[in-house]
C-alpha cells in the first residue's frame, strides 16, 4: 500500500544526560546516566504521525553500525517502512548529544553521519513513493540538495520544518515549492535574516514575505501563528508543565500532517499539532515521547 505520509530526512542515535541545568559556553556540569534513545527530526516525525494512526515511509540513510540497526528497528516497530533507508558503509549513523535540563529546555548537537550522505539520486530511487503521497515531510537535517530534490519530486502536499535553522541561504526556489512552511521563531528570524526579538506582530510581517503558501509558526508554549494567504489565526497550547521538550517540534509537524491527512483544515490541523506537541513535552526522550491519540487525550486531561 502507497504511503499516505513519506518523510525524507535524518534518523539520529540521541545520547541524552539530564541536567539540573543547560551548561554555558565553557563550563562543564555533572549529569545523570547516559540513555541512548531513537531520534533524529526525520525519524521522530515519521514516528509521530505512525503513532497517530497514518501510513509512513522514511527516505533517507542509517550508518551501518549498531546505531543504524537501533533505528531501523526502532521505526519499524512503529510501522514506518524503511525499504527507502539506505544503510551506508564506513559510515556511522548520525548521532544527537544532548543534555536536557530539568525546567525541559535542551541543548543538541548533532554529529549528521550518515544523514549527510542522502543525495538527489536516492531521492529519484523513491520517486513513485513521493509521487503517490498525500504529504511530504521535509527538515534541514539533510544535504539541501536532497531536500530540493524531494520538494520538486512530490506531488502532495509539501510541508517544510527548517530545522535547524539553515547556516546557508536556501537553494532558489525550495520555498516557493513549499506549501506549508514550520519554522519556530529562531528558524523565522534566519529564513528572513531579522535580527532582534520576534513578537507574534513581527512574526506574522516577516512570515507573509516569504514564497510558501501559507506559514505556521510554532511559538513554544504561546501556541502557534496560522498565516494562511493574508489571514492570520492565532492557535493557543494547553498549558503544561513539560519535562523534556526535545520533541515537541517533531511531534507538532508529525500531527500536522495527520491532520491534513485526514482532511482537516490547516487551522484545525494545527489545534491537534499543537495538543499533541504540548502532550510530547510530557514524558522524556525522543521517539519515547510521542503519544497515539489516547495517550494525547490521557497526558492533558
Ligand atoms: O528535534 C529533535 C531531534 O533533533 C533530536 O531527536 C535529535 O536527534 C536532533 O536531531
Amino acid at each position: 500500500m502507497a504511503a499516505e505520509i513519506v518523510v525524507v530526512g535524518s534518523a539520529n542515535l540521541d545520547l541524552v544526560v539530564e541536567v539540573d541545568r543547560v551548561p554555558a559556553v565553557g563550563e562543564t556540569v555533572m549529569g545523570g546516566d547516559l540513555r541512548r534513545i531513537p531520534g533524529g527530526k526525520g525519524a521522530n516525525q515519521a514516528v509521530a504521525a505512525a503513532r497517530l494512526g497514518r501510513d509512513v515511509a522514511m527516505v533517507g540513510r542509517l550508518g551501518a553500525d549498531e546505531g543504524g540497526e537501533i533505528l531501523r528497528a526502532a521505526l519499524n516497530a512503529d510501522g514506518v517502512d524503511t525499504t527507502q533507508m539506505i544503510t551506508t558503509e564506513d559510515v556511522p549513523n548520525g548521532v544527537a548529544l544532548i543534555s536536557v535540563g530539568s525546567d525541559g529546555d535542551n541543548a543538541i548537537v548533532v554529529s549528521p553521519g550518515a544523514n549527510a550522505r542522502v543525495t538527489p539520486t536516492d531521492i529519484e530511487a523513491a520517486a513513485d513513493m513521493l509521487r503517490n503521497a498525500a504529504v511530504t515531510l521535509l527538515q534541514l537535517e539533510i544535504p539541501l540538495d536532497a531536500v530540493t530534490a524531494a520538494a520538486h519530486a512530490a506531488h502532495g502536499i509539501v510541508i517544510l520544518n527548517p530545522a535547524p535553522a539553515p547556516a546557508e541561504p536556501l537553494p532558489e526556489g525550495l520555498l516557493a515549492r513549499v506549501d506549508i512552511l514550520v519554522p519556530n521563531q529562531t528558524e523565522l528570524a534566519t529564513l528572513t535574516g531579522h535580527d532582534g526579538p520576534i513578537t507574534a506582530e513581527i512574526a506574522t510581517t516577516l512570515a507573509t514575505t516569504l514564497p510558501s503558501q501559507a506559514v505556521v509558526v510554532t511559538l513554544g508554549a504561546d501556541g502557534a501563528l496560522v498565516v494562511d494567504r493574508g489571514a492570520v489565526t492565532h492557535v493557543s497550547a494547553p498549558s503544561v508543565t513539560p519535562v523534556d521538550t526535545t520533541a515537541a517540534g517533531d511531534s507538532f509537524c508529525g500531527a500536522l500532517a495527520d491532520a491534513l491527512v485526514r482532511g482537516e483544515s490547516l487551522i484545525d490541523a494545527a489545534r491537534w499539532a499543537i495538543r499533541v506537541g504540548a502532550a510530547t513535552t510530557l514524558r522524556p526522550g525522543a521517539q519515547p515521547s510521542l503519544p497515539t491519540p489516547t495517550e494525547v487525550e490521557q497526558l492533558l486531561a
